[in-house]
């Protein structure tokens, strides 16, 4: 056998089945077109439809090497030499074309023939009773009957999932050799150690399994099958793993680099490398197709993943963000042919940079209080970290409940899993309440039924406000009725509908439907199962009956306005690429007649220039007036045009794209204008950011954006009104209000000061003696605290032992200073004590040093009695009082 790349090897394998018929497709993207996958798991997810005979396929073979990513045992990875969370599947697939014949000669010849694997080491293994299979290998291929093996339902039978396509399945099987043997004497085929390696999985589709389990025949009889790159590659370059691959060496090499090790020095050493290695190329790969770190969903998956690298580096004493370090080396094993890891290396780099720096910033604090917590469990008793501490650190320290549950794992405590679910369910209670049901309790299933016997709702909507119907089903209260009443709220269904239904951002279309006799008001439009509409309606006249005829009539003035926002944004989206870069990518929209918003990756705040540079070029567009065309084409003639998708792209069937040309084009189902001129306008209001590396625009198109416009330039005509000057010098006339204010209210301050220090001579006649301490009281209308404490100041330099109360009020607001030399201090006064006592008595509070003190008040009618016994006070203190 000659030793081949993977590289190599995945050509030899698209390239064998491309000759013998099967149409070649780049691997689709991570993120299904699916919801019920989170990932693509397997290189038959994007056919899926296929399989299941819901779309006719335009090719009838197939072959991709499918990126896909797997997370069920992520704690086996690095553990092990074979787990992965990414890895890539070579696969063939037949959509009722050949069968298990087909799809067995074509395995056998493409192991033993092309890539040279000794066919007398190679055992397959047959579902059971699948005689069939068992005849194609001993009677075709000529497999002698002692080498084939019998194996149960959990080995080869393969579906997608709990439901959907599936089919019993033959998997190939590869001896590699007494030295990779575990040993045991009843090490042979099925046995989970190295020598016996599945390398190929043949899936005979042929059922769809059902909600309740039954295996309903497909239509035709179909080919899945499956065998991992870095696996054959593994076998093929004759290496304990697939770690060791040229796949996988240089970043299990630079993993080590950075970590200070080398592989084989130990086991746990290796098992950081693994998990460095495979980890990253996972989050490069999830990023590179749309998704982003987040607390739910894919966004967690990728989290947790991009988490537990950095742990593993910590554990080697890695404290920087490292894990970009493995980029340039990722590029040179994958670049070709993934592209996209290099188009959006800025995307990568920022993400993964970020979501490390966030992570390391907590990870310290966390792993302490993690230890602390196991330390404290009373060893050989309580075995169990409580579900509220795994809580607080996934709720404040970021830790993923995995990682948490790994740690303890190796410290031999468990982790109570309820508690933890229990905190997370009442955070979400939390997050619930207030936020209204959308759905009027209406189950899913109730839209399927009516999706099913009526099929979807046809369209008409691109090129009419108004169609002529009929009603074909009535909701009331989440049950299918014959009619609704006068007065209520329903949801009708209609034969043909040109009500577009809240979809892709774009909020749904309102309008009334009317018939003889008849009258309902259209408040909201949605879609259910698909492409089903229902219309929520209030019936204003008469009764909305199932087969009634009616003329259904879209809000034309609003639906304008939503066209304008929505093509709007389409232009945004394409001026924030060129302005800011290709990293940027659609996090989501709303559109609606009012306004538009849209979320982008970015990862810092747009600067006053670059809003300025992206309106400009929005509106330059706008200007040109170009005609929109609307091209409904296959995916890839999509691609060829340079369209913009959502990650979640739709293969093999018909896409639509809106194309504003010389411009812009983008994969999109909404409603848009007729000609970029039909915008009128375009406005940016708000830039914000709205998490981790992603920012919001708000802005506003048409009537809209000349709405805020006529506002804003009213408020400027009544400036200039105001100042008296035209609105281009209302900036340098605004500026010199605020100067000349500022310089007039000190000038009335030392005013004030002035006014209050010819007061001095005054208050210095009127003084009175308490136990050889001079008492001075006056109050200083008009005066501030400064001005009150200059003049105390002032009496101060003149009398010794000296104590001078000082106050101002005004309406129910006063204020006093309290002051005393170092003589008076000496001889028992505290004005702290004497402001607090006045103060009291005055309905405020206040204090500070003996020699100094302010209080504020409320009582200014009692001001002068409170005066009157400041004397009294003194006495007090000076210990001559009685
Ligand atoms: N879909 C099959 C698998 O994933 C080939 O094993």
């Amino acid at each position: 056998m000659r030793w081949r790349s993977g590289k190599e090897l995945r050509e030899m394998f698209l390239s064998y089945f491309e000759r013998n018929g099967h149409r070649r497709f780049p691997s689709f993207s991570l993120v299904p077109d699916d919801p019920t996958l989170l990932f693509t798991i397997a290189g038959m997810v994007p056919f899926k439809p296929y399989f299941l005979g819901k779309r006719e396929p335009p090719f009838k073979r197939a072959t991709t090497s499918q990126k896909c990513v797997r997370t069920n045992d992520i704690e086996n990875v690095g553990r092990t030499a074979r787990h992965h969370t990414l890895f890539e599947m070579l696969g063939n697939f037949s959509f009722g074309d050949y069968f298990k014949s087909g799809a067995a000669a074509f395995a056998w010849e493409f192991l033993t023939v092309e890539a040279g694997l000794d066919p007398d080491r190679l055992y397959p293994t047959i579902y059971k009773d699948d005689e069939e299979a068992f005849s194609i290998w001993n009677g075709e291929i000529g497999v002698p009957k002692d080498r084939i093996y019998r194996m149960g339902e959990e080995d080869n039978f393969w579906s997608v999932g709990p439901v959907g396509p599936c089919g019993p399945c033959s998997e190939l099987i590869y001896d590699q050799g007494p030295s990779f043997s575990c040993g045991r004497p009843d090490c042979g085929v099925g046995c989970e150690c190295d020598r016996y390696l599945e390398v190929w999985n043949l899936v005979f589709m042929q059922y769809n399994r059902l909600e309740d389990g039954t295996l309903e025949p497909l239509p035709k009889q179909n080919i899945d099958t499956g065998m991992g790159l870095e696996r054959l590659s593994s076998v093929v370059q004759q290496v304990e793993g697939d770690f060791q691959t040229d796949l996988f060496k240089p970043l299990i090499d630079k993993s080590c680099e950075i970590c200070g090790t080398r592989y084989g020095d130990g086991p746990s050493s290796d098992r950081a490398a693994r998990v460095i290695a495979d980890h990253f190329r996972a989050t490069a790969f999830m990023i590179a197709d749309g998704v982003l770190p987040s607390n739910e969903g894919r966004g967690y998956v990728l989290r947790r993943i991009l988490r537990r690298a950095v742990r593993f580096g910590r554990l080697f004493g890695v404290d920087r963000p490292f894990l970009m370090d493995l980029y340039p080396v990722l590029i040179d094993v994958m670049g070709d042919p993934y592209g996209e890891l290099i188009e959006q290396r800025p995307l990568i780099g920022q993400v993964v940079e970020l979501e490390e720096d966030r992570f390391g910033k907590t990870l310290e604090m966390g792993l302490h209080l993690l230890e602390s917590e196991i330390g404290s469990l009373a060893p050989g008793k309580e075995d169990t970290l409580p579900g509220s501490v795994a809580f607080e650190l996934y709720d404040t320290f970021g830790f993923p409940y995995e990682l948490t549950e790994e740690v303890c794992q190796e410290k031999g405590v468990s982790v109570d899993r309820e508690g933890f679910e229990e905190e997370m369910e009442k955070q979400r209670e939390r997050a619930r309440a207030g936020a209204k049901a959308a759905s009027q309790g209406i189950g899913k299933s109730l839209f399927d039924e009516i999706r099913e016997e009526q099929g979807a709702t046809a369209f008409c909507g691109y090129t009419s406000e108004r169609a002529n119907t009929t009603i074909t089903a009535v909701i009331v209260d989440g049950a299918r009725v014959a009619s609704a009443p006068e007065g209520s709220e329903a949801l009708l269904v209609l034969g043909e509908t040109p009500f577009y239904g809240e979809g892709g951002g774009q909020v749904g279309d309102r309008g009334n439907i009317s018939g003889e006799s008849f009258q309902a008001d259209v408040t909201d439009t949605i879609k259910n199962s698909g492409d089903l509409v229902a219309h929520k309606v209030v019936v204003t006249r008469g009764e909305a009956a199932v087969g009634l005829s009616v003329v259904a009539e879209v809000d034309g003035p609003r639906r304008r306005a939503i066209r304008a926002h929505h093509t709007a944004t389409h232009l945004l989206h394409e001026a924030l690429t060129r302005v800011l870069g290709r990293h940027v990518t659609q996090a989501g929209s709303l559109v609606n007649e009012e306004m538009l918003r849209f979320d982008f990756t970015h990862m810092k705040p747009l600067s006053a220039e670059e809003i300025d540079e992206v309106e400009v070029m929005v509106n330059r567009q706008v200007l040109l007036n170009t005609p929109l065309e609307v091209i409904l084409t296959d995916m890839e003639s999509a691609k060829r045009l340079g369209a913009k998708a959502l990650f979640n792209e739709k293969y093999g069937s018909e896409v639509r794209v809106v194309r504003v040309p010389g411009f812009s084009a983008e994969l999109c189902g909404g409603t848009h204008v007729d000609a970029t001129g039909d915008i009128g306008s375009f406005k940016i209001i708000r830039e914000e950011g709205i998490g981790s590396g992603v920012r919001r625009i708000t802005a506003l198109a048409g009537l809209s954006a000349f709405l805020h416009h006529q506002r804003l330039s009213g408020q400027v005509e009544a400036l200039e009104r105001l100042f008296s000057v035209p609105a281009e010098e209302l900036e340098k006339r605004a500026g010199e209000v605020i100067r000349e204010n500022r310089r007039l209210s000190g000038q009335l301050e030392k005013q004030k000061s002035r006014q209050a220090l010819s007061r001095v001579e005054e208050l210095l006649r009127g003084r009175e003696e308490a136990g050889g301490v001079s008492v001075v009281t006056g109050v200083l209308e008009g005066s501030g605290p400064e001005a009150l404490r200059e003049v105390g100041d002032r009496v101060r330099q003149r009398l010794s032992p000296v104590v001078v109360v000082l106050a101002v009020g005004e309406g129910d607001r006063g204020h006093l200073v309290a002051m005393a030399d170092k003589k008076a201090v000496a001889l028992g006064v505290d004005c702290g004590i004497l402001v607090r006592r006045i103060a009291a008595s005055l309905g405020g509070g206040g204090g500070g040093r003996a020699d100094m003190a302010q209080a504020g008040f409320r009582d200014v009618a009692g001001l002068p009695m409170a005066l009157e016994g400041v004397r009294g006070l003194v006495l007090d203190m000076t210990g001559e009082g009685v």
